[in-house]
């Protein structure tokens, strides 16, 4: 079974992922990280200056189509997953469990103030917008829903850790 963490930017997806990896012993995968191999791009602003935002999920969507037939696996997904139907409902066809790490839209905002690698993070009424628009949709596709505030990555991991072998 894969598991899909799902959340807006500055969640804490690639962190959990790597502790979540960790303790399950099973391997995770960034794609954002796929997205710059495929794209031959260094990093997001360099994807966007390429192509876009549609540059962007068009890879999300190849990216999913490949992984989602690939067995226990951890992807940590970009923010924008839930604005791509296509990408997502390949894993969950195949039986993913989505996992939402939810946070507080003024934690993500704490945490991002100093970070200029994210084009879709510029302007903070412009994010928050995003994050609301988004907020339902992250609710949506969740299978789990986490709180990640106020807990550190490695509680996180221990409680889907625990939710796992509960069967989910
Ligand atoms: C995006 C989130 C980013 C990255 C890109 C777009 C979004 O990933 O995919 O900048 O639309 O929310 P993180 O959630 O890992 O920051």
């Amino acid at each position: 079974m894969n598991i899909v963490l799902i959340g807006f930017m500055g969640s804490g997806k690639s962190t959990i992922a790597k502790c979540l990896s960790a303790l399950l012993g099973i391997s995770y995968v960034e794609m954002d990280d796929l997205v710059y191999q495929i794209t031959a791009c260094r990093n997001m602003r360099e994807v966007f200056a390429k192509g876009g935002e549609l540059l962007l999920r068009e890879t999300e969507i190849q990216i999913a189509k490949e992984y989602a037939a690939k067995k226990n696996l951890i992807l940590s997904t970009g923010g924008g997953i839930v604005l791509n139907k296509i990408a997502l409902d390949y894993f969950t066809e195949k039986g993913a469990k989505v996992i939402f790490l939810k946070a507080p839209f003024e934690t993500i905002a704490q945490r991002l103030k100093n970070d200029d690698t994210r084009p879709l993070f510029k302007e903070i009424e412009e994010a928050k917008k995003a994050y609301n628009f988004r907020l339902p949709l992250y609710l949506g596709y969740a299978d789990e829903i986490v709180d990640t505030a106020c807990r550190s990555p490695g509680e996180i991991a221990l409680n889907i850790q625990k939710r796992i072998s509960n069967g989910l």
